[in-house]
């Protein structure tokens, strides 16, 4: 078995993970993060001590279940989806996991209308898991909601403007060229899915 395979097989979904995982494929047009992203998503909310956390596609709470598991007791994920119907199982798989319902701030409506109403610098992570055409917009805003030393992560990132026709381009995407380029980012992308980017924000 390669490392990859390895990694696929490191993390497992228990059963509030799987619920979600059934409830995404029995309402269809939303995919949960496969669990060596959400891994990594829980590797990242502990590892900045997140208390504050704001998502871009709830979907049916699979990766909200991975970052309120990385987050300090008590913490509070903001998540944002267009579909009323995936909030509602992922508020039922966030009570079966175990969190209080105070953990999570499940707002309906789009990015772009949505991330405005939030407060700057207040913060520690940002994870977007929507449309990666619209990745660049939430990078903006993604600079502006996060504290110094918070981290913003981009699933499928390599998606981003590759659309289909363009991924074999070897061009580089515009936003991992935008990632890597910005002096305030420390940033990696991993193998993982297509391409899980992540960026510290540096503190000044
Ligand atoms: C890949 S799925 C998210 C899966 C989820 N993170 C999980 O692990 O179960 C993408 C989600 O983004 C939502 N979405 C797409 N465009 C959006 C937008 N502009 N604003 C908010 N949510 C959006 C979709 O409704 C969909 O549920």
């Amino acid at each position: 078995m390669g490392p990859l395979a390895y990694v696929a097989e490191f993390a497992i979904e228990d059963e509030p993970l799987l619920t979600a995982r059934v409830n995404a494929a029995d309402l269809g047009g939303t995919t949960p993060i496969r669990p060596e992203v959400g891994a990594t998503l829980r590797f990242l909310a502990a590892a900045v001590g997140a208390r504050t956390a704001v998502e871009i596609g709830t979907g049916c709470g699979s990766s909200g279940i991975w970052l309120l598991r990385g987050m300090r007791p008590g913490g509070v994920l903001t998540t944002v989806d267009t579909e009323p119907e995936y909030q509602r199982m992922a508020r039922q798989v966030f009570t079966r996991a175990g969190f209080a319902s105070n953990q999570s701030r499940l707002i309906l409506g789009r990015a772009h209308e949505v991330l405005p109403r939030l407060s700057d610098g207040a913060y520690d992570l940002v994870f977007c898991d929507a449309d990666p055409r619209d990745y660049p917009e939430y990078l903006t805003a993604a600079l502006r909601l996060l504290r110094p030393g918070g981290v913003v992560i981009f699933n499928d990132a390599l998606g981003a403007d590759t659309g289909s026709e363009e991924a074999e381009s070897d061009e580089v995407p515009e936003l991992t060229s935008l990632v890597r380029a910005d002096d305030r980012l420390v940033s990696m992308l991993l193998p993982l899915g297509d391409g899980l980017l992540a960026a510290v924000l540096r503190s000044a």
